[in-house]
């Protein structure tokens, strides 16, 4: 039986409602209910010192636009964060951070619990930084705040939880766990449009179907991600898949076969 593993999230942000999206439907919505995780949305105005609530100030040395203010944050560690008996790991979502991947989201979905700090505008004063564990990049591009990051974030690790997604294996045949693309997958009906079901697919021999899907997701990670491909340690299985399609590409094409000798 799969073990129950537990998780605490709490997001510090000034726009706790973009969270309701995540919070209240689908996968994560289930996983609420079945208390694998708790999610809290933190207001960052909640923790300023002045009557406006004022989370950003002009930045120094004369750039344009608003620096979020160190202030805030600090509050919220002194308060919340330095108060319990174990430190939580705090995520900065930036565009200077480690850049996320499925093995990223796997490490921090091993953690108890996880702060997820949420910047806007030009970014936050720098001194916060001192309080992060680690910065994390959604990729190479800037969006205007960390609150859609730090879904993203959230939305994957959980996937790595046992219970959150229906069966282990869907989580383990996904695009990226095990360093290559998913296979393809079909439904209802057998005939779409002319589109036909690979026969295979229906044919109830699960070994084959099983070899079917494996060359299937080597071809496509060769084809689409060949930069994944030459990452990607294979197995000794896997291999052997690998030589399969390869001589059955060269039996049906054995003009190439003989192109590649003439050459
Ligand atoms: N905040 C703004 N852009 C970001 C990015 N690419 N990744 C994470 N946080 C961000």
């Amino acid at each position: 039986m799969e073990q129950t593993k537990r998780i605490k999230i709490s997001v510090l942000t000034i726009f706790p409602g973009m969270f309701d999206i995540l919070k209240n439907y689908g996968v994560i919505k289930k996983a609420i209910e079945k208390e694998l995780v708790e999610i809290d949305i933190f207001n960052l105005r909640d923790y300023t010192t002045d009557k406006h609530k004022i989370t950003d100030k002009p930045g120094y040395g004369g750039q344009n636009g608003m620096v979020m203010l160190a202030e805030p944050f600090y509050r919220f560690y002194d308060e919340f964060i330095l108060s319990k008996s174990h430190k939580p790991y705090i995520v900065l979502p930036s565009p200077q951070g480690k850049v996320f991947n499925n093995d990223l989201a796997f490490e921090l979905a091993k953690k108890e619990e996880l702060v997820f700090f949420c910047g806007r505008y030009e970014g936050i004063d720098e001194r916060v930084k001192k309080i992060v564990d680690k910065e994390v990049s959604i990729g190479d591009y800037v969006l205007t705040g960390g609150e859609i990051p730090t879904m993203v974030i959230i939305e994957t690790l959980l996937r790595f939880l046992p219970g959150v997604i229906g069966s282990k294996t869907s989580v383990e045949n996904d695009s990226f766990y095990n360093g290559l693309l998913d296979h393809s997958h079909y439904t209802k009906p057998q005939n779409f449009r002319g589109m036909k079901v690979p026969e295979i697919l229906l044919s109830g021999n699960h070994e084959r179907i099983e070899t079917f899907r494996k060359k299937e997701s080597l071809l496509k990670t060769i084809l689409k991600r060949p930069d994944l491909f030459i990452k990607k340690e294979l197995s000794e299985e896997e291999k052997k898949v690998l030589i399969v399609l390869i001589q059955e590409m060269f039996n049906e094409n054995s003009n190439i076969l003989k192109e590649s000798h003439d050459v």
